[in-house]
């Protein structure tokens, strides 16, 4: 896709610049260098998501066939307590709460994901001294069904209406300048709608710019 070749066509540039300056201005060639490996973390990261991304979007195992009932809540503290050094660096408080058990059957591997790129987004995309929460819970549908809820809301930049169906998309960023800057390829949401729906669940976003956004993802428990 164009999104692996522009990345590549840097990277092979400054490659090529690197060449040309590293006899005559060494200290020019480190700064390259640097970029050069900046460049190649961030080709590696898109990889990675390019890759979940392919594996969510085969077809589930049928139901049990692989999967092993676990904790969601477990998993779920266990990735917010992975992401609070992240959160403390920019100074924000990282709210948990959860239940005590809510045992469900699936992809663990894509829950954590899940999970990982909301908390993310959400230390990401709000101004240094932030509050996120972190929620899971358990609700009864008039159906009958048993869900799990899982919210993470922040108190940042927030999305505009315009914007809140599309940020699911494959690479849509709302501020592109932006997001270049805090290093983003905007997979992130498409891989959480993903592995929601492979759960047969869904995922819900309410945001105010300038106040905050409120990602909610509901799973089947049964
Ligand atoms: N919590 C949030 N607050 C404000 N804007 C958000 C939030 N989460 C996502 N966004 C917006 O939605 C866009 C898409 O998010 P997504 O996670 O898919 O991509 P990304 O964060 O840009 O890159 P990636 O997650 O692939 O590293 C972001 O670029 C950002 O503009
Ligand atoms: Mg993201």
């Amino acid at each position: 896709s164009h999104e692996l070749k522009t990345p590549l066509a840097g990277l092979s540039l400054l490659a090529e610049t690197l060449q040309s300056t590293i006899k005559d201005d060494p200290e020019q060639a480190a700064k390259f260098v640097d970029r050069l490996s900046t460049e190649v973390s961030r080709l590696g990261d898109l990889t990675n998501d390019l890759l979940t991304l392919s594996r969510m979007e085969e077809p589930q195992p049928a139901p049990g066939a692989e999967s092993t009932p676990f904790d969601l809540s477990a998993l779920v503290e266990q990735t917010a307590d992975e992401l609070q050094a992240q959160a403390e660096a920019k100074q924000h408080q990282l709210v948990v709460e959860t239940m005590d058990q809510v045992v469900m059957q699936g992809d663990g591997v894509a829950l954590r994901t899940l999970t990982r790129n909301l908390l993310e987004n959400a230390i990401r995309y709000t101004e240094p001294g932030g509050l996120i929460e972190l929620r899971l819970k358990t609700e009864t549908s008039s159906d009958g069904r048993q869900w799990a809820v899982l919210s993470v809301s922040d108190n940042g930049v927030g999305i505009p209406l315009a914007d809140q169906q599309r940020v699911f998309e494959r690479f849509y960023r709302v501020d592109k300048a932006r997001s270049r800057e805090t290093g983003g390829t905007g997979l992130g949401l498409s891989i959480v709608r993903h592995a929601a729906e492979r759960h047969g669940g869904s995922v819900q976003l309410k945001s105010t710019v300038g106040v905050g956004s409120v990602f909610t993802v509901r799973l089947p428990l049964s």
